[in-house]
């Protein structure tokens, strides 16, 4: 059986993947609009299965309150992050030091959750909840990455 730990885990690496690959990217080209596009919608999904599923029930109990509101806050930084580079122009020179940005945070909010936070929450979380939490986690995901984000908000 799959603990909420391991689902998590299978998207940081495909965030860390991405975030590398737009790095490498230049100018207003199809590459850098494919790799932000695919970056965008897998955070956006994780983050949202995330929240509900694994944060949600965390901030229910009050040792998991601080990491639940430290981690939000990040979530929220890096969609802010990814709304500023919707917004400007793929060929323009502030937009690979925003996507920089954008990865740096990400990393140390990977880092965070994985060696921080994760800890933390397997003490709080009982077995049979680190499975069912899995289950709904990964529904949740599966659902938003059919979804794609920029069917569903507009920037
Ligand atoms: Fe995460
Ligand atoms: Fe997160």
């Amino acid at each position: 059986m799959t603990t909420i730990f391991e689902a998590l885990r299978e998207s940081h690496e495909i965030q860390r993947d991405l975030a590398e690959k737009l790095l490498q990217t230049s100018g207003d080209s199809p590459g850098r609009r494919e790799l932000f596009k695919q970056l965008k919608n897998e955070l956006f999904a994780h983050e949202t299965a995330e929240d509900r599923y694994f944060y949600i029930p965390l901030m229910m109990t009050d040792p998991g309150l601080n990491i639940t509101r430290h981690a939000l806050a990040e979530h929220h930084e890096m969609d802010e992050m990814i709304e500023e580079l919707t917004e400007t122009e793929f060929s323009s020179p502030s937009w690979i030091a925003i996507a920089k940005k954008l990865s740096d945070k990400v990393h140390h909010h990977l880092k965070e959750e994985e060696h921080a936070f994760f800890q933390q929450a397997g003490k709080i979380l009982g077995d049979e909840q680190k499975q069912a939490l899995a289950d709904q986690y990964k529904t949740e995901y599966q659902r938003y990455k059919e979804m794609k984000k920029d069917i569903l908000v507009k920037s």
